[in-house]
């Protein structure tokens, strides 16, 4: 989305508030806004219609029968987001702390119901005390019919949701199970189990922001795939975010109108550093080959040694995965493989080619990494990528070692179109270890050990540091130029708009979890 867009989106926002951005900030900071204000915000001008706003609670218990509110602490319908249709629920935490009874169940179920039906994104935005304390059973059975239609709907339309308020106990599983979360920073948490019962069980002492609240779920527990500052923010970015994506599965994202120019990026030849130890940062590759400001980055602050957001190429919603050399050297690790493996799947759900970025030393070694199952968790983006049916591009621009460099939509696995740059080194591993072992008797029994070493590393290193061998054997398909690739990847894309592929027949695959 470029700069523009984001600027019109902003004063758009401000208007239907009716004021200035700083006093809208401000505003903000200081209370949250009500379920209405959010829809209002996050719809089109007078397109929301509501559905059910007369429903109220059946429950006599607990003095509950003289205690009804219309709408009885949801909104509920449906509208327009840039002119898309989208179907919406927001709670409505002064009606009952926004708790969830059986009637306010049936009506996000409702609209759950019609946007499957209808084949239109959903949208919740979660501001609730859980279970209607007061309904018992009925609550709990409320929330399991929507987590169920939340799996149904899982892959037919895309689903997000924006946490806005408090969202604990079992109601995070909804959420959860939905293809996004974004939380809102110091006024949203989720948790399973809260403060006071970490307390009792475990004695720590831990506050609600700490355990579950922004920060920690975007950084420590990757829960949250996006962070708002505040409440208008969050609308905002669930907009910047609908703009990828497609209406549905079946569905294709919309291209923005583009003309194709000489394409060449000439930054781009300086980015690798000739010292291949040396850093760089894969989000300036990225910068050099999207469209200008149009990578929207997902899960920014987890596993930063994976970079995986939308963005466009030649006004073509993609999806792209990255290795960032400034993060742990890239490497993959389990959190990193976990992450990607979830973004490939959306995007292949959704008809969203993928771009793949590989600058990969290899797994993270260690007991923390094998023990927390880096062989399950690196298997999962195997398995994603190998799974994935949409256009797949892969631009090697250094190192491909090892089973990371199968893992990183390689040829092998199914990937459409393999580039590669001059810098790459495509190899079981860097020169240095692999003398080490293949070397050793010759290097052991030399006169100047360390000499023989550093020969054979460059022996190795001219051998295979290069992509040469990749593309003698097929499986890297030309090796391009840093200014080319922008231009090669608008018409490789271009290329595979119509890719179709059959799979056996099956029920359904069963990935690694
Ligand atoms: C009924 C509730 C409620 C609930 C809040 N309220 N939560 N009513 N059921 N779950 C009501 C309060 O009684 C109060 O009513 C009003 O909403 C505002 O609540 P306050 O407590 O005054 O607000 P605040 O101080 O901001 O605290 C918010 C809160 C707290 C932290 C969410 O209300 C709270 O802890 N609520 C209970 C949370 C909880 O344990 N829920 C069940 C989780 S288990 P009045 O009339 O005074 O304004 C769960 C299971 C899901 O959800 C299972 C799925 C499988």
């Amino acid at each position: 989305m470029g700069q523009k867009v984001k600027e019109l989106q902003l004063k758009l926002a401000e208007a239907a508030l009716g004021g200035g951005q700083s006093r809208i900030d401000a505003q903000h900071k200081k209370r949250k806004l009500t379920a209405r204000e959010r829809i209002h915000l996050l719809l089109d001008e007078q397109s929301f219609e509501e559905i059910g706003a007369l429903v109220t609670h059946r429950t006599v218990d607990f003095g509950m029968a003289d205690q009804k509110v219309l709408g009885d602490g949801v909104v509920t319908g449906y509208g327009t987001v840039n002119g898309r249709l989208v179907y919406v629920f927001a709670q409505d935490f002064t009606v009952f702390g926004g708790s969830l009874s059986e009637t306010h169940a049936e009506k996000i179920c409702k609209i759950m119901d019609l946007a499957m039906k209808n084949g239109a994104p959903l949208i919740g935005l979660n501001d609730s005390g859980g279970a209607r304390i007061q309904e018992g059973v009925n609550s709990l059975g409320g929330y399991a019919d929507i987590f169920y239609r939340n799996v149904l709907a899982s892959g037919v339309i895309p689903q997000i949701s924006a946490i806005m308020g408090p969202c604990a106990g079992g109601a995070v599983y909804s959420p959860a199970m939905t293809d996004f979360i974004i939380m809102v920073e110091d006024s949203s948490y989720m948790f399973v189990t809260g403060p006071n019962v970490v307390k009792t069980v475990t004695n720590e002492e831990v506050s609600s922001e700490e355990l579950g609240g922004a920060s920690a779920h975007s950084t420590k527990s990757g829960v949250t795939h996006l962070t708002a500052a505040n409440d208008l923010q969050c609308i905002l970015k669930i907009k910047q975010l609908l703009a990828y994506l497609p209406q549905n599965c079946e569905d294709r994202p919309v291209n923005l109108p583009y003309s194709l120019e000489e394409e060449f990026r000439y930054g781009l030849d300086k980015i690798v550093p000739e010292n291949p130890l040396q850093p760089y940062d894969m989000k300036e590759v990225i910068a050099g080959i999207l469209d200008a400001d149009s990578f929207f980055e997902i899960q920014e602050r987890y596993a930063e040694n994976i970079l995986c957001g939308f963005g466009r190429l030649a006004g073509r919603s993609i999806g792209i995965i990255a290795n960032q050399p400034m993060s742990l050297a890239g490497v993959l690790d389990v959190d990193a493989s976990k992450k990607a493996a979830r973004f490939v799947q959306f995007c292949d759900c959704f008809n969203i080619p993928l771009l793949v970025l590989v600058d990969v030393p290899g797994f993270l070694p260690g007991t923390d990494q094998e023990w927390n199952a880096i062989i399950t968790n690196g298997a999962k983006l195997l398995f994603a990528f190998s799974e994935a049916t949409v256009p797949r591009v892969t631009l090697i621009t250094r190192k491909a070692y090892g089973g990371a460099y199968d893992v990183m939509n390689s040829k092998h696995i199914g990937a459409d179109l393999n580039f590669a740059w001059p810098t790459a080194e495509i190899a079981v591993m860097g020169a240095k270890g692999a003398s080490e072992i293949i070397f050793k008797k010759e290097i052991d029994q030399a006169s100047d050990p360390a000499a023989k070493l550093a020969e054979k590393e460059q022996e190795y290193a001219a051998t295979f540091a290069n992509p040469y061998r990749a593309a003698e054997r097929g499986f890297v398909d030309e090796v391009i130029l840093p200014n080319q690739t922008r231009r090669k990847l608008i018409k490789a894309f271009a290329m595979l708009e119509n890719k179709t592929v059959q799979r056996p027949k099956k029920k359904h695959s069963n990935i690694p979890l």
